[in-house]
């Protein structure tokens, strides 16, 4: 029996496998009318897909909390009515096949109103559906329009925006929330001091810098089940710190060790280990399984759950990642594009019971076809 394919339980819920699905943004939201920002059935297929190919765990792709937080106008977003009862039937289905359904709470701040990355993803004008944008501080990104600096009336909207969204998450379903503190988006703009130049409560030293963070994870726990789990996303290193040449003070791994203490005290459950996302020419070393020593550094050193991402592409691969202990799940973000029914043939590849649909199961067994 693999370690991939036993139960991980998080407070009560037992999540069956820790095979995950990594959340991807899909671009593909009504950008108008009444069903703005509301999941489709294309987000159905999706998602259902992957949990009828096996993942333990589904995540759907980052869900503004309210609309100026969307990557781009074609983003999912969960603010009003319409948007949590579409998000309900996506939810049912995703459990129908026995997977955990869990949301992904964001806001993209001044990495916000972009055009689909397959149309070059550059920032659009009021004229062609962006939006003034917001950051920690008035910096831009890269490429992008310069953001406004949020005041403190602001932050505390924002914090109450999330709390709104993550209780409208449960009523659709949702079995676990995750808050979005990576990639260079708003939370994570707090975070690192490349983006984060206040000198109010909120930036400064560490602590500062990870109030904005650690207030949304106390806000979305308090109204998020005691028996249900809360994970954080974090991009554990801007990828400066690891380059010598490079003189930029960024983010980096020892950050979010104190980060990953800062957040199980407030309730978080599993930290889940991304990188990246802060400065667009970090040097990146995009090889396989190249995050997973910060999850590993994570769990050892704060003693909380991680999820480990990024270029896992093989079940001996995430089979070694959870049963060496250096991560408690793996989660696949293009392998799953590519092939939704890996977690089947990983179960085939490590030697496990299959466990097919039950609509498939008899027949994929027998080779002859009465
Ligand atoms: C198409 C696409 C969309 C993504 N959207 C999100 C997202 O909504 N939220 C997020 O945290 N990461 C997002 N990511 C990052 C993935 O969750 C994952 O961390 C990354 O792709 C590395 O894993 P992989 O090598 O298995 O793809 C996205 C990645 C892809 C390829």
């Amino acid at each position: 029996m693999s370690t991939l394919f036993t139960p991980l339980k998080l407070r009560s819920l037992e999540i069956p496998n820790r095979a995950w699905m990594a959340p991807m943004c899909m671009y593909s939201a009504p950008d108008q009318g009444p069903h703005t920002a509301a999941p489709t059935d294309f987000h159905l297929t999706h998602l259902a897909s992957r949990a009828a190919g096996g993942a333990g765990l589904v995540m759907a792709e980052a869900t503004a909390v309210r609309p100026d937080g969307r990557i781009s106008p074609w983003d999912l977003g969960l603010w009003n009515d319409t948007q949590q009862a579409a998000f309900a039937r996506l939810t049912a289905a995703v459990r129908a096949h026995g997977s955990v359904p869990a949301v992904q709470l964001a806001h993209a701040g001044r990495k916000a109103a972009t055009d689909k990355p397959w149309l070059g993803g550059r920032g659009l004008s009021a004229d062609e559906g962006g939006w003034p944008t917001v950051s920690a501080s008035a910096e831009p990104f890269e490429g992008l329009p310069a953001p406004h600096e949020l005041t403190q009336d602001e932050i505390t909207r924002l914090v109450g925006d999330f709390a709104a969204s993550a209780e409208r998450a449960l009523a659709a379903g949702f079995q676990v929330a995750e808050v979005h503190g990576a990639h260079g988006y708003l939370i994570n703009t707090f975070l690192s001091p490349v983006a984060n130049h206040r000198t109010d409560a909120y930036g400064g030293d560490l602590q500062g810098r990870m109030r904005l963070a650690l207030e949304i994870v106390e806000a979305v726990r308090g109204v998020w089940p005691e028996h249900l789990p809360v994970l954080f996303r974090t991009s554990a290193t801007d990828w400066l710190s690891e380059n010598p040449e490079d003189p930029r003070q960024g983010w980096a791994a020892e950050d979010t060790v104190r980060l990953a203490k800062e957040v199980a005290a407030r309730g978080v459950d599993l930290l889940d280990v991304s990188t990246g996302g802060m400065v667009h020419d970090a040097r990146i070393p995009a090889e396989p399984g190249y995050q997973v020593p910060f999850a590993e550094r994570v769990r050892a050193e704060a003693g909380l759950p991680t999820a480990a991402v990024g270029l896992i592409l093989e079940p001996a691969q995430a089979e070694e990642i959870v049963a060496t202990g250096r991560a408690d799940a793996a989660m696949l973000g293009r392998q799953l594009l590519r092939e939704p029914y890996w977690p089947h043939r990983a179960r085939a590849e490590l030697g496990d019971q299959p466990a097919w649909p039950e609509q498939y199961g008899y027949a994929v067994a027998r080779r002859k076809k009465d």
